[in-house]
């Protein structure tokens, strides 16, 4: 791979979209803000970019990527749209969703980037500044989240720096992103699936469906077979120190990651406190948790206390990376 790269940060603006334009088309790798997490990008026409893409992050290369491109004309040239694509597509694009769709017949994404797969994901961004290099480039840009895999996903820029300095070309720095999840990927089967649940409520998309979303089936989850989101493997976002879900209590020297009102016993000898909203907002509690848990992370803590979320809204995706974070590695 890349090693020893200067890592150029640049602050968004049309500057920095122009550069990005020019790192991109010339095979390099762009880390840049979308409304769910950072990405880091390349041209999804480039396998040896895509090979680079894969290489800085320490990902393996059976997880494909998801192509983003800026509007629904761009998308219907690489997947195939059915009637509930498209209602999905104009209901929540651009957003946090990303759609799994089969491959067109001339799909300009490289195969590489799809793992091998006859099907897809694409997504456009609602992120102006994601929106401004899409355009500016031109063609659709394969990202996974900017971070070394496995770790959890960078919420500013300053996350993308410490993971990846060194090994991409570029960091357009946008300030914190709006919705701190990624995105919530729903494959367009048979039966609708939710693949990963992420930055658009299960709630909303059945809404539109006016159906249930399936789940996934068991093995999507495991870590050897090849699961159905490749990506979703059991020990994922980890942090170094443990993860204790569902904290009622406070043991000495552990941190806590709070929710709601938090008058946990053992709270005043906590190696350090966090709340992810004090008033239980979900959003609010979504847009804190990586950042959060890089926060308690860096303070060394014997472990991560967390206290429980309900499992609704943006608190599926919640409690689906807290449970990772906390899985054995
Ligand atoms: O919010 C997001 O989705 C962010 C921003 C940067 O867009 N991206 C992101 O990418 O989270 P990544 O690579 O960290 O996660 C992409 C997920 C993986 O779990 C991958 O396995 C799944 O999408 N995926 C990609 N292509 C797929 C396909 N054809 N079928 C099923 N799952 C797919
Ligand atoms: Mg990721």
């Amino acid at each position: 791979m890349k090693t020893g790269l200067e890592t150029l940060i640049l602050p968004a603006g049309a500057a920095a979209d122009a550069t990005a334009a020019r790192v991109l088309a010339a095979g390099g790798l762009v880390a840049f803000p979308t409304e769910t997490v950072y990405g880091l990008g390349a041209d999804a026409a480039n396998a040896a970019a895509i090979a680079h893409l894969y290489a800085a992050k320490g990902r393996p290369a059976f997880n494909p990527l998801i192509a983003h491109v800026a509007d629904l004309g761009a998308a219907r040239r690489i997947g195939r749209f059915d009637a509930r694509a498209l209602a999905l597509a104009e209901a929540f694009w651009p957003g946090p969703l990303t759609l799994v769709l089969p491959k067109t017949d001339d799909c300009p994404v490289a195969d590489l980037a799809t793992a091998g797969l006859d099907t897809v994901a694409i997504r456009i961004p609602a992120h102006p500044v994601a929106q401004a290099i899409l355009r500016a480039f031109g063609g659709a840009v394969v990202a996974p989240s900017a971070n070394i895999s496995g770790h959890v996903s960078p919420t500013v820029a300053a996350h993308v720096q410490s993971d990846l300095s060194g090994r991409i070309d570029l960091i357009v720095d946008g300030g914190p992103v709006e919705v701190g999840v990624e995105s919530t990927i729903v494959g367009c089967f048979e039966t609708s699936t939710l693949l990963r649940p992420g930055g658009l409520s299960r709630e909303r998309i059945e809404a539109v469906l006016d159906a249930p979303l399936a789940r996934p089936p068991a093995e999507a989850e495991s870590d050897d077979s090849q699961p159905l989101a490749p990506g979703m493997l059991a020990s994922h976002y980890a942090p170094r120190a443990d993860v204790r879900l569902d904290a009622r209590d406070v043991a000495p020297g552990e941190a806590l990651l709070a929710f709601g009102p938090a008058r946990l016993p053992g709270i005043e000898a906590a190696a350090a406190v966090m709340n992810l909203s004090p008033t239980g907002d979900l959003d609010e509690a979504a847009a804190n948790l990586f950042g959060y848990l890089r926060a308690l992370d860096a303070k060394s803590p014997r472990a991560i206390a967390v206290m429980a979320i309900p499992e609704e809204g943006l608190g599926e995706a919640i409690n689906d990376r807290l449970r990772r974070a906390a899985a054995a590695r």
